[in-house]
């Protein structure tokens, strides 16, 4: 019996879904139980898509829920790290989502046709890392973050432009976000409290950082 994989996305993969481009091909980097490809799949959203993992567990699972929902023909499946196996042939969308920014940058350094495809991002750490890497590359993206109970997640959407440019220490730490979205605003709030108990933590240790901390939270707060 074939069944409905939709009610398993949560908020944070729905909305990585969503920014896919509609009858495109999605590769789903880190698939994991293949969640996602197996939902734009059965939705008709993707014709076809491309899963990848590093480790063979994950991948038997993600070819059980494909098989599951009855799409496994329209799948392939790949165990490598990151892209290394996969053939750019077709792909108009790669997702790389629930990993550190620093395996987001090193799967996409090693990924030689990554300027010619939407890049649909959403890293657990390491983010300003992540966002000077695109911006140094040539990448133009636009942000959100979605709340899930007490955890915000920040989903990047990129394409290479071939304009390089710097990040200011906002953009940098808090991302190129729509600041009258509401989830935008309570993690910037929540960012920017961190900020000042780091500068504040950091002025009491005598440490000169804190001039900056305090700055980023100043500037934080003058968006809010
Ligand atoms: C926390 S899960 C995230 C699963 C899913 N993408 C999500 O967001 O819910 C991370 C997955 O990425 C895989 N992974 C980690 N590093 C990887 C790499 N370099 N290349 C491919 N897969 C990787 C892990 O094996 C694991 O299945």
């Amino acid at each position: 019996m074939k069944w409905r994989i939709r009610t398993m996305l949560t908020k944070r993969l729905a909305a990585c879904a969503a920014q896919v481009t509609p009858a495109g091909v999605v590769c789903d980097v880190g698939t994991d139980h293949a969640y996602l490809p197996a939902e734009l799949l059965q939705s008709g959203r993707c014709t076809r898509a491309v899963a990848t993992d590093i480790h063979a567990g994950p991948l038997e699972a993600a070819r059980r829920t494909l098989t599951e929902a009855g799409v496994l023909e329209q799948a392939e499946l790949f165990l490598c790290d990151g892209l290394e196996q996969v053939q750019p042939a077709g792909i108009t969308d790669v997702v790389i989502a629930g990993m550190g920014g620093e395996t987001i940058v090193h799967i996409l350094e090693n990924c030689p046709w990554r300027r010619q495809v939407h890049l649909i991002l959403q890293p657990m750490t390491k983010i300003p890392d992540l966002r000077l890497w695109l911006a140094q590359q040539g990448f133009g993206w636009s942000e959100q973050v979605v709340q899930e109970g007490k955890k915000f997640y920040v989903i990047l959407s990129a394409r290479h432009t071939g304009t390089v440019r710097t990040l200011s220490p906002l953009e940098q730490e808090i991302g190129c976000v729509d600041w009258q979205s509401e989830s935008v605003r309570r993690y910037a709030g929540w960012k920017q409290q961190r900020f000042q108990k780091l500068a504040q933590q950091l002025e009491q240790a005598g440490r000169a950082e804190a001039a900056d901390w305090a700055a980023l939270a100043q500037a934080i707060q003058e968006k809010l």
